[in-house]
């Protein structure tokens, strides 16, 4: 398995660097590359792990299979070897953890749904009882499950936290017909995703989606369902008043509360056994979830 923490050591120059990802400008299309690196406390470590992008990248290309017939995606191609020159010349590299898609008109809006309360829908419930105007019972236990799953968007921020906004907040930035469109695909696509993942044991929590505008149609692009936009609990460890070990780098993230850091930067070293650990996490609700296409894409993990 090769490591990968920056398209810069294969001599190629990307357009866009997130914590993750490095994009490439195609035109009308982008060379997405999910490379292995990881953040924690919004610090990108100097650590990889190295198939971490594969995961994320592969669980991603299986759900846009999955959703094929309820919503279309950004996807062109995931085999490297078809990617345009020079990419293609990478393609042992890039391979497994790439996709070449079309370019979208993006919505300003995360389209997060929450079939159970964590994270900062916990928090604001505490605040005042609500996530995104959505007024909730009272007496709810951290990580219970919601009566029904609520669409509780955010800005996308390119800096800094994204932030919950109430749906009439999408309404005055998008539009009613479209915002009305995000929120009923998104709840859709949460039920579909949770009711496919039930029978392995595995709870989806909480998830966010990303759309754009591409051909005149409502698209879903970005990661789909990964571990990094989602909370996966395994049902066995799920009980209300607690937080189960989500699917991710809570590893990691334990890992670091341990030590004497700041949470800025520069991160600190990360020894072996805890990216390893990590690396096995976020394998294992992929192999659980999508074992042939684990399988499939077997060469490049
Ligand atoms: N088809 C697409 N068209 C335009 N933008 C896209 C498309 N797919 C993904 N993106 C954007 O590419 C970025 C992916 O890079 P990532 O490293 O995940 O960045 P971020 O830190 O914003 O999450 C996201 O900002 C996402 O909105
Ligand atoms: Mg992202």
């Amino acid at each position: 398995m090769g490591a990968l923490r920056s398209t810069r050591d294969l001599g190629l120059t990307p357009d866009y660097e997130g914590k993750v990802r490095d994009m490439f400008d195609l035109g009308d299309s982008f060379l997405i590359v999910t490379t292995d690196r990881i953040s924690a406390f919004d610090v990108i470590m100097n650590d990889v792990v190295p198939g971490r992008g594969v995961v994320l990248n592969v669980m991603s290309l299986a759900w846009y299979d999955h959703f094929a017939d309820l919503v279309p995606n950004h996807l062109i191609t995931a085999d490297a070897s078809k990617f345009p020159a020079p990419f293609n010349t990478h393609a042992a590299a890039l391979g497994g953890r790439s996709m070449l898609v079309k370019k979208a008109d993006r919505f300003p809006v995360e389209c997060v749904v929450r079939g159970y309360i964590a994270g900062s829908g916990w928090k604001s419930y505490g605040q005042d009882g609500t996530i995104c105007g959505h007024q909730l019972p009272e007496g709810l236990a951290l990580a219970q499950k919601l009566p029904q799953a609520l669409f509780t968007p955010s800005t996308k921020e390119d800096e800094g936290h994204d932030e919950n906004i109430p749906f009439s907040t999408v309404v005055e930035m998008i539009g009613q017909e479209q915002a009305d469109k995000l929120q009923k695909l998104s709840l859709e696509l949460y039920r579909q995703g949770s009711d496919f993942a039930e029978p392995f044991g595995v709870i989806l929590a909480d998830t966010k989606f990303e759309f754009g505008m591409i051909e005149g149609k409502i698209t879903l692009i970005d990661e789909v369902l990964t571990p990094d936009s989602s909370r996966f609990w395994p049902a066995s460890e799920h009980k209300a008043g607690q937080e189960p070990p989500s699917w991710d780098k809570q590893i990691l993230r334990n890992y670091l509360e341990t030590l004497d850091w700041d949470h800025e930067p520069p991160a600190p070293s990360i020894p072996q056994e805890i990216l390893d650990q990590t690396f096995r996490r976020y394998h294992e609700v992929l192999e659980i979830l999508f074992p042939l296409e684990a399988q499939k894409w077997q060469a490049f993990l």
